[in-house]
């Protein structure tokens, strides 16, 4: 299985490689448009029928398509910029691979099983993460949907090639949902396991902060005469750093823009996005409270202004205790474990039982070139797939 699995990844590693080794892989890029051509392939060699569900999802079926009990796998293709090339792709290759080998064990399922490719999961060209799956389920209507923006002005409906459905009836008719992720931390190299199952996802958020104050010259301009909002902003990051080792959370700022963004130009504006995330709802208030009023605080006395808007918050996710159980004990007794990291997993468990399988990653890294799983592992975490969507399709 192994060579199987190297085989069939090494079709899609240089897809979007960049030269530092990182993947730029933005919902409907050309990269991502070939891994879509390479997913209707796959399709097409295992004789499954692909449908898309009009929001940029792809599905392709073992069985009839939205049939009654169907169990839906596989993950996401987009990454985020230069980050690693086995978040998401990972699951949908193993999908694939689960399907071979329940095929090889002579397995015929009593309910349809589809293989996934969820759009824009990352968030990374649109700004909301798990896009796909959130117009799937109705979390986000197609209309705010549609209206999103890239960097360069593109809407996501001109994107896609037409204006979002939306929520999907047929969603009624799934009984299981099971994505496979490579682990975004070392909690499986801690146990020393090759595969987990997900207990609970951290509630999590995105807020975009506007600091504004007066452009002006670097050199003429007094250092008291000055409102700059790149101090309010920087100031912000280490509030936000502090608020968060103080709740026990975590806060990131990892993506800023300055105007008119020049060496010799005190700015204007500095937008900066803040990542925050904690355990429980309670702890991600507070923490995102206490940025927020220590940025106005530090704004008045910068004499520069700032606005702090949510773009997207998912709210905590504690998977199907019992599923989670169950799939762990059928797998030979492998760790349950919570996760940092947003998945459609979470967004679809509010409408199905779901459970999430995570495979080792040596390093822990994730969203960054490093992140990286051995063959080996990923080769078991097709196996414990294929004998998971076994029990689920037909039991
Ligand atoms: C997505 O991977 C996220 O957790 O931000
Ligand atoms: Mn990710
Ligand atoms: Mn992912
Ligand atoms: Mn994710």
């Amino acid at each position: 299985m192994s060579a199987t699995f190297a085989a069939l990844w090494a079709e899609i590693a240089p897809i979007g490689r960049t030269a530092g080794g990182g993947y730029l892989r933005y919902a409907f890029s050309e990269p991502e448009l070939a891994l879509r051509d390479w997913f209707r392939a796959q399709a097409a060699r295992r004789e499954l029928a692909v449908t898309e569900d009009g929001n940029g999802n792809l599905f392709a079926w073992w069985g009839s398509p939205w049939g009654p009990g169907t169990v839906l796998t596989g993950s996401h293709f987009d990454s985020v910029p230069h980050g690693g090339g086995y978040d998401g792709p990972l699951g949908i290759v193993s999908a694939f691979l689960a399907v071979d080998e329940m095929r090889a064990r002579g397995v015929t399922p009593a309910r349809p099983l589809a293989v996934a490719a969820f759009v824009e999961e990352e968030g990374g060209r649109f700004g909301v993460p798990c896009l796909g799956s959130r117009l799937l389920t109705g979390a986000i209507t197609p209309g705010k949907a549609a209206a999103l923006r890239d960097r360069d002005g593109v809407t996501f409906s001109a994107a896609l090639g037409a204006d979002p459905v939306g929520a999907l009836d047929e969603l009624a008719h799934v009984s299981a949902v099971v994505e496979l992720h490579i682990e975004q931390g070392k909690a499986l190299v801690d146990v020393d396991a090759p595969v987990g199952v997900a207990s609970a996802i951290w509630p999590h958020g995105r807020w975009r902060m506007d600091f504004t104050g007066d452009g002006d010259h670097a050199g003429t301009t007094r250092m008291a005469d000055r409102h700059d909002p790149m101090l309010t902003f920087a100031y912000t990051v280490l509030a936000a750093n502090k608020e968060a080792r103080l709740a026990g959370a975590h806060a990131t700022v990892g993506r800023v823009e300055a105007e008119p963004n020049a060496t010799n130009a005190i700015p204007s504006r500095v937008r900066g996005w803040l990542d925050a995330r904690a355990a429980d709802s309670a702890t991600l208030d507070r923490l995102v409270e206490a940025v927020v009023k220590r940025a106005v605080d530090r704004a008045g006395r910068d004499g520069t202004q700032v606005n702090v808007e949510a773009e997207s918050v998912s709210p905590e996710v504690a998977f199907d205790t019992d599923l989670a159980a169950r799939l762990a004990a059928l797998l030979g007794g492998v760790p349950i474990l919570p996760t940092g990291a947003g998945h459609d997993a979470g967004v679809l468990s509010g409408h199905a039982p779901t459970a999430m399988l995570f495979v080792r990653n040596p390093t822990g890294v994730s969203h960054a070139p490093a992140e990286h799983a051995p063959d080996a592992d990923c080769a078991t975490g097709v196996t414990a797939l294929a004998t998971v969507l076994e029990e689920l399709t037909c039991r």
